[in-house]
């Protein structure tokens, strides 16, 4: 991917070739902050010395680390990949960060917990990652809790967006092929479009840029409002596909997690309590049926 850049960025991101990433670099550019996004080719975050190399290149306001591998299930059969990259990767931005003395915002996920709590997760109750993924972010929110100074870990949920591939776009296609869907009814989340991540996103920032001194360091929660079931997810999903398309798909039958078996095992309920960014930075994502609507909506409108 070529470099992709305003003439004086203030902000880089890393790994903006991903789905949040892309995403993100089209808000900071609605926004008007000039942004530089590095892609894995430009700058590999395995790499100590390109990661070094990419955060003194210029005086950042901040920087924005969504490179990571999000391979959940292949994970299981390749933790080395996974930790070198979610682990060691994070460890070598938050040092080049810390030594430079740029805020860091590094990306997290929900699977850092086991999910059998059935009341909201806060930041500060403990991780028991279940997962070989849950386990490489967790120690990679370690690692940048560790080195760097001014830092934001930013911990999401379920992501989806109008491109590549997501479970919002995998269920349309199967809903486009079979009469019948089976999806899991015993995973509960938060669903969260990536434009409205990113929106809240670059609130932080504006306030990392404009006044450093005020903002309260430390682990957030940002994802979409409410929470459902992977079966009413997808429910939601093809009702909105009915109004815009003919969908093939007459039912989506709801099975338990152990009549879908995969590599790695998912918290059943990942709920995140995104109170505390509400109340630090007065950021509240939409509800996800309301992300969802405007996701589809830019889905099926026709580029120019
Ligand atoms: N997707 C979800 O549902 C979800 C849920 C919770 C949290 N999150 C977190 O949110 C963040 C963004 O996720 P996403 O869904 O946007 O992920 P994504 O689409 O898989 O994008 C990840 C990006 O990281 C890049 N990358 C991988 N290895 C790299 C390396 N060694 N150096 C530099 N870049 C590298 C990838 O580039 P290549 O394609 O070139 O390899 C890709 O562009 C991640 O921290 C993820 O853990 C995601």
């Amino acid at each position: 991917m070529e470099p992709s850049a305003d003439l004086h960025p203030r902000v880089l991101v890393l790994g903006s070739g991903g789905m949040l990433g892309r995403d993100l670099l089209r808000r900071f550019r609605d926004s008007g902050i000039p942004v530089l996004g590095l892609g894995s080719g430009e700058c590999d975050i395995t790499r100590r010395d390109r990661v070094a190399a990419c955060v003194e290149s210029r005086p950042w306001g901040a920087v924005i680390n969504c490179a990571a591998y999000t391979a959940v299930d292949r994970a299981e059969a390749e933790p080395g990949a996974a930790f070198r990259v979610n682990r060691d990767g994070a460890a070598h931005v938050a040092e080049a960060c810390r030594r430079e003395n740029v805020p860091l915002i590094h990306l997290s996920t929900d699977y850092v917990f086991d999910g059998q709590s059935r009341v909201p997760y806060r930041e500060e109750d403990p991780a028991r990652p279940v997962s070989v993924y849950g386990r490489s972010k967790w120690e990679g929110e370690e690692a940048v809790r560790d080195r760097s100074g001014k830092h934001l870990v930013v911990r999401t949920a379920w992501l989806y967006a109008a491109h590549g591939q997501n479970f919002v776009t995998s269920v349309l296609h199967l809903a486009r092929r079979r009469k019948e869907l089976r999806v899991v009814d015993d995973q509960f989340g938060c669903p969260t479009w990536t434009e409205d991540l990113a929106e809240g996103l670059v609130s932080m920032v504006r306030k990392v840029l404009e006044s450093p001194k005020g903002v309260p360091w430390g682990t957030y929660h940002l994802c979409g409002g409410g929470f459902t079931s992977r079966h009413a997810f997808a429910r939601a999903i093809v009702e909105e596909g009915y109004r815009r398309e003919h969908l093939v798909v007459g039912r989506i039958l709801p099975v338990p997690t152990d009549h879908y078996p995969t590599a790695a095992r998912r918290p059943p309920w990942a709920v995140l309590d995104c109170q505390k960014a509400n109340n630090a930075f007065g950021i509240a994502l939409p509800p996800w049926q309301t992300g969802l609507a405007r996701m589809m909506e830019e889905l099926y409108t026709p580029t120019a």
